[in-house]
């Protein structure tokens, strides 16, 4: 058991240091997981932080699954099995640049559903996902002999709130269920987020990325006896669609951990290893759209986040710098360090076919057929989470050309008239439009709308994807909406037996006509690659059936997709891009990571 006195930590009753390193077993491979945690372990670390992303596990009320790669407490006993103890932050809200900070999207169809705060509603969503997830966790815990020294309330919800009856009732919600190791809150290390998020009698942590004397002081003001933790020491940073690839500099990180180490405190390193945000799983940002603020960000594929166990399970000289300073305050087990994963060789994959989206609605449509409804209504209001989702309708002719406009678009609209390609709109973008000008027969409008991640921190959380409120015509709403809800997750519904083998490069149309694109890879042995999408524009890559993620090159930064080697078949593969703007004339499949040209972050 970890407990803690006027002293610090204590553990199985004597002083005791945490050193550990972030590691979310949703965004590694499930037969990677023991690769990954081997090498936390070699690096120094005596403990695995890991978030449980709510919306991974449940994916309808009451149906939380903890099979496969959502086995959370296979990932805590391989860990336990390699000398790692655990800390364990459920949320029920994670931050973590994790699809809507890993809220299932159904809360967003909830009208006037208040999140995070003493909202009967959703406090009583909160106590339907803790009863699911408790009981796994309970024989996990370290008085029962599990590896689980502790469990986090809520995550920095003083970056968000201030709402004393929620975070008690967090709290209270694990303990009644059975959680009775240490508990504790992590909030930014200043007064108005330490205000807004500890909870009376439970330990305090921080979250920062630099000057640690001068942040601990500020935690010590909130914490006033006992052990000081960072329980998020950031040693690297996430990046965005259409930003740098950021880096922090070794020296720099590692200096502020040895900094940090002598002070006395805890540590956790978020991230130890990042991993990868497979599927549709990336968050985004926004933190507002005055003039000046980027309005909303997509965080990209890669979730390396420059830690010292790169995206693949690289030992990174951060890694060697950190091991080193660690060794100075806790014993390094002996063991060699891990040898590197074998690469596939780099090869070109070979055209098999595409098949155009729209041909290809009726197949991917989610359920009986389209539903009909006056106005767009946004995907969540479906009951679909992710995907992409199609809206149809007419307008009358003739008509002048006036602008089609968007209110309430999550995230980019292809728009269509009579099948060809109007335009693109983007939600950063509002008030811009498209001209249509309707001849005397009328026109059929199709406006696909493409979704990427729901914000995951700070204000604008309620994030809703398709169409929100409505589309116009000039000042003229259009009704009588045809939608269907894509969820993109069966593609064996394409029918390749008629597709065509892509034209050549010169021959393609410029505007875009979404399509998927089908290729073959031989390989003789499974093993890690990385799928370089740099000549294509924008979409979502599958690997034997399974979503790597969305790629988006000339917003940039990252370059290639990281294709594990669990996902990969000794023989044929197949990879499935769906390009929605300007197809690419070849697919290489690479040996090595391009995350994009890097830049040297400062960190507070
Ligand atoms: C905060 C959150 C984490 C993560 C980091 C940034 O500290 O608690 O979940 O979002 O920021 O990577």
């Amino acid at each position: 058991m970890l407990t803690h006195d006027q002293d610090g930590f204590r553990r199985a009753g004597r002083p005791h240091r945490i050193v550990s390193g972030a590691l979310h077993y949703f965004r590694v491979h499930p037969e990677l997981w023991e690769d990954r945690l081997t090498r936390l372990r070699a690096m120094g670390a005596n403990t695995v932080d890991t978030y449980v992303p709510w919306n991974f596990h449940e994916s309808a009320p009451g149906k939380a699954d903890f099979t496969g790669w959502r086995d959370v407490g296979r990932f805590l006993r391989i860990a336990q099995g390699l000398g790692l103890d655990a800390i364990v932050r459920p949320g029920p809200y994670i931050c973590a640049e994790w699809d809507f900070g890993g809220l299932p999207a159904r809360l967003l169809a909830l009208d006037g559903l208040h999140l995070r705060c003493s909202d009967p509603r959703f406090q009583a969503e909160v106590d339907g996902w803790f009863d699911q997830l408790v009981p796994e966790l309970l024989p996990l815990l370290a008085g029962r002999g599990g590896p689980v020294v502790a469990v986090q309330i809520e995550n920095e919800y003083g970056s968000y709130g201030d709402d004393t009856r929620y975070r008690a009732h967090v709290e209270r919600a694990l303990v009644e269920r059975g959680v009775d190791c240490l508990l504790f809150t992590a909030d930014g290390a200043e007064d108005a987020m330490l205000q807004g998020g500890t909870v009376p009698g439970r330990l305090a942590t921080a979250t920062f990325g630099a000057r640690p004397t001068e942040r601990l002081d500020t935690l010590r003001r909130y914490q006033r006896t006992g052990p000081l933790a960072a329980m998020e020491y950031w040693i690297g940073w996430f990046d965005h669609w259409g930003d740098d690839h950021h880096v922090r500099a070794v020296e720099d990180a590692a200096g502020s951990l040895d900094e940090l180490l002598a002070s006395g405190a805890s540590v956790n390193l978020y991230m130890a290893h990042g991993g990868t945000n497979f599927g549709f799983w990336a968050g985004a940002n926004h933190t507002g759209s005055r003039p000046g603020e980027p309005g909303y960000q997509p965080t990209v594929t890669s979730y390396d986040y420059d830690a010292p166990i790169g995206e693949a399970g690289e030992l990174t000289p951060k890694f060697h710098a950190f091991r080193e300073v660690i060794g100075r305050y806790v014993p390094l087990p002996e063991l060699p360090l891990p040898e590197p994963r074998p690469r596939l060789a780099p090869a070109l994959a070979v055209p098999a076919g595409t098949a155009p989206l729209l041909d290809a609605l009726d197949a991917l449509t989610d359920g009986p057929g389209p539903v009909h409804r006056p106005a767009p209504e946004p995907m969540e209001k479906l009951g679909q989470s992710h995907g992409m989702i199609h809206y149809r309708t007419s307008v009358t002719g003739p008509r002048p050309a006036m602008p089609i406009r968007i209110d309430g678009l999550g995230d980019r609209a292809y728009v269509f008239a009579d099948g060809e390609p109007l335009g693109i709109l983007d939600r950063n973008s509002p008030d811009e439009g498209l001209d249509l000008a309707v001849g005397p027969s009328g026109a059929v409008l199709d406006v696909l709308v493409r979704a990427q991640g729901r914000v995951n921190y700070g204000p604008l959380l309620d994030d809703r994807k398709g169409i929100w409120r409505g589309v116009r015509h000039g000042h003229q709403h259009l009704f009588e909406w045809e939608i269907r809800p894509l969820p993109l997750t069966d593609l064996t519904v394409l029918d390749w037996a008629r597709a065509p083998v892509p034209a050549p490069p010169s021959h393609r149309p410029a505007s875009h006509r979404p399509a998927f694109h089908r290729f073959t890879h031989h390989v003789p042995a499974p093993a890690d690659g990385f799928l370089d999408v740099s000549g294509w524009a924008t979409g979502l890559v599958w690997l034997n059936g399974f979503l790597l993620g969305h790629y988006d090159t000339p917003r940039g930064p990252q370059r290639t997709l990281y294709a594990p080697g669990p996902l990969w078949r000794a023989g044929t593969n197949e990879i499935v891009v769906l390009e929605l703007e300007r197809p690419g004339a070849e697919l290489p499949v690479r040996d090595a990571p391009d995350l994009g040209p890097a830049k040297t972050v400062t960190l507070d």
